[in-house]
């Protein structure tokens, strides 16, 4: 396992289990356990996703340190704009029964740019007032971070998006990049899709890895971040069990072949709320 850099200076492991889905308190303790037992240091959860409670109560019941955990919360759309930003994330805090989150991110931008500028200034706020290590952004596109660009204080960042082989997001990426924003991709399994493809099952045979392997993997080639769920046991070891090989540059491409612009979630260009 290795850490990411942020352009503050502090660092996020690079892999981590994302709780979309985990409502069920007793799958959420035992998935957080057997995680943190296999060496997972970050976990990934949103307001909308409604088991913020639950994950702090599930990562305290292992024992370990606050400071050794990297804990991701977003603002969910219905709580955007300045004041009910700021609401709703002390609302995050108490749930999680933390002093502070590491990254606090905007899960959608919707279209409505005033709206999306003054949420982000709750969150230069509240990173100010240190209750959020790091800010930064889910499923933002270049005409939206651009806005953020030209008027925040703080850069965010992260850009987490929906990022496998059928969706590469090379302009985006390449945009990301350039303005020193850490990407991060959210199902970067393509919620269990991709996992049997002929080309993908192929080239894990060639690696003795599992497809959820190699395609985990491929992103973490290219420095960006993956949060992959289960609540499996066998998984979530399996998921973070890809630091000891590395793809050749024909692999990727034959991987990046697979792009065929599909998507499980909506696209930010046009999603509103
Ligand atoms: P489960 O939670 O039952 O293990 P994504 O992170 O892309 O959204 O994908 C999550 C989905 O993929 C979940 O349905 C999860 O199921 C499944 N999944 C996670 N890891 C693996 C794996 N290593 N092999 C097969 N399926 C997996």
């Amino acid at each position: 396992m290795f850490n990411v850099k942020f352009n503050n200076g502090i660092e996020m492991p690079i892999l981590g289990l994302g709780v979309y889905k985990m409502t069920n308190k007793e799958e959420l303790e035992n998935a957080v356990k057997w995680a943190i037992d296999a060496g997972y240091r970050k976990f990934d959860t949103a307001q909308f996703y409604n088991n913020e409670k639950e994950l702090g109560e599930a990562i305290r019941k292992t024992g370990i340190k606050r400071e050794e955990v990297f804990i991701t919360t977003k603002i969910w759309n219905t709580k955007q704009g300045y004041n009910s930003t700021r609401k709703s994330f002390e609302e995050s805090l108490e749930k999680l029964n933390m002093d502070y989150v590491d990254l606090l991110l905007i899960h959608w931008p919707g279209q409505k740019k005033e709206r999306y500028l003054d949420t982000y200034r709750a969150l230069e706020n509240i990173c100010q007032s240190k209750k959020a290590k790091s800010i930064g952004l889910s499923n933002f596109e270049i005409k939206h971070l651009k806005d953020i660009f030209a008027h925040c204080n703080i850069a965010p960042v992260v850009n987490q998006i929906e990022r496998h082989p059928n969706l590469l997001r090379n302009e985006l990426v390449d945009f990301c990049k350039k303005h020193n924003i850490v990407l991060e991709a959210w199902s970067p399994l393509g919620r269990g899709k991709l996992l049997s493809n002929d080309i993908v099952l192929d080239i894990a045979k060639k690696y003795n890895k599992t497809p959820a392997q190699i395609i985990l993997r491929w992103n973490i080639e290219s420095n960006i971040a993956v949060i992959p769920k289960s609540v499996n046991k066998d998984r979530i070891e399996e998921n973070i069990n890809v630091f000891d090989f590395k793809l050749e540059q024909n692999d990727i491409e034959k991987l990046n072949s697979l792009e065929n612009g599909y998507r499980i979630g909506d696209d930010p260009l046009t999603f509103d709320f």
